[in-house]
């Protein structure tokens, strides 16, 4: 830590973060990062899922009718005022441009009036970030898998802020494949936590999709024919007048996607030699991923870590975990910061 930074309470920094990537406006109030005074987060799921998806355009103006009320109540329910916090933390990218733009603006016009810093904060590397604050004892060295709606990569994370990607999807993200499938199967957006729970009761053995494996020493991913096999299978028991039977489709193809992510994340761990398996991003709240990496993990030996539901799916709080060791490592931004939509881990701007 540098020697020049000192909490304002001389005791802990406070971090007001914010986040609006995507589809929740949510704010946060943090104690020197891994402890959360408050994780306020507003989500717009039901305005969204009439359209079968995110609307940008209705994201956008979601968040700028949401944010000012986000913010109040995250300060309130952490008994702090503004003038409080040390620094802001906001994402600003990857994500739709609309929706980062609110979030930005608004933490740089609090930055600007406060005179505090602004720390720009990597949607992906807030993710990876919920862990430290689900474990307070985890550290990094540790192998991530990072699973999401927009995003699936597998990540050597070698310190705070340090990571090396070893692989990603060449496709559909995984939570995207799972919302595409759940949306040809009619079911809501998003589909993942719906496919999730009809897997429970369906036979994954039913229907065999495909697993693509790729390369045989490649960490990539490809999700996109298994959508298309599903999508094939549905139309063609339709052609023939067949029965579906959601649940066993539901079962079937969230078992494939499965099985390669386990199989390529315990294999990236035992090259890199690392000893902990840390899950991310919102489809690391799916059940059957969870426990199918429960048992293979145990199995090999590897301790395993996830967040609890709420820090698996977009919060503030994990922004904040983010900002806050970019700030102490001296990673502050300046007021021309702008979204990125396509930001890559590991890329400052
Ligand atoms: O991390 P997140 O909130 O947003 C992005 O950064 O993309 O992830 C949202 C994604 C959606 O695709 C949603 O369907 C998926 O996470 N998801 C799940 C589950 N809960 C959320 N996928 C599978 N099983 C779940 N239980
Ligand atoms: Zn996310």
């Amino acid at each position: 830590m540098s020697n020049k930074l000192s909490p304002k309470n001389g005791e802990y920094f406070l971090t007001l973060a914010i986040e609006s990537s995507c589809d929740e406006t949510s704010a946060a109030v943090l104690k020197n990062g891994r402890a959360v005074l408050s994780n306020i987060i507003s989500s717009q799921i039901d305005v969204h899922k009439k359209f079968g998806g995110v609307v940008p355009e209705v994201a956008s103006r979601k968040h700028v009718e949401n944010i000012d009320i986000v913010i109040e109540e995250a300060l309130k329910k952490a008994g702090v005022t503004l003038k409080d916090m040390d620094y802001i933390g906001v994402t600003y990218g990857p994500g739709l441009v609309g929706a980062l733009l609110v979030g930005l603006s608004t933490a740089k016009a609090m930055a600007y009036a406060l005179d505090i810093p602004l720390v720009g904060v990597n949607h992906i590397e807030g993710h990876i970030c919920a862990n430290y604050i689900e474990d307070k004892n985890l550290t990094p060295p540790f192998l991530c898998l990072i699973v999401s709606g927009g995003h699936t990569h597998l990540v050597h994370v070698k310190d705070y802020g340090e990571y090396d990607i070893l692989g990603r999807t060449r496709d559909d993200a995984v939570g995207e494949a799972f919302d595409k499938v759940a949306r040809a199967m009619g079911l809501a957006y998003p589909g993942g936590p719906v496919i999730d729970q009809l897997a429970k009761i369906g036979d994954e053995n039913s229907i065999k999709f495909p697993r693509s494996y790729l390369e045989p020493d490649s960490f990539d991913f490809s999700f996109s024919g298994l959508k298309s096999a599903v999508l094939n299978y549905l139309n063609s028991q339709k052609q023939k007048g067949l029965e579906i039977k959601v649940e066993d489709v539901a079962a079937s193809f969230q078992a494939a996607v499965i099985e390669v992510l386990v199989h390529k994340a315990i294999k990236a761990a035992k090259l890199k030699k690392l000893d902990t398996i840390v899950l991310a991003g919102g489809v690391a709240a799916n059940s059957g991923l969870r426990e199918a990496l429960e048992k293979e993990t145990k199995k090999e030996g590897f301790i395993l870590k996830y967040p609890s539901k709420t820090l698996c799916t977009d919060n503030a709080a994990m922004i904040g975990c983010a900002a806050y060791y970019n700030y102490i490592n001296g990673f502050t931004s300046d007021l021309y910061l702008n979204g990125i939509p396509n930001l890559k881990l590991g890329e400052r701007r």
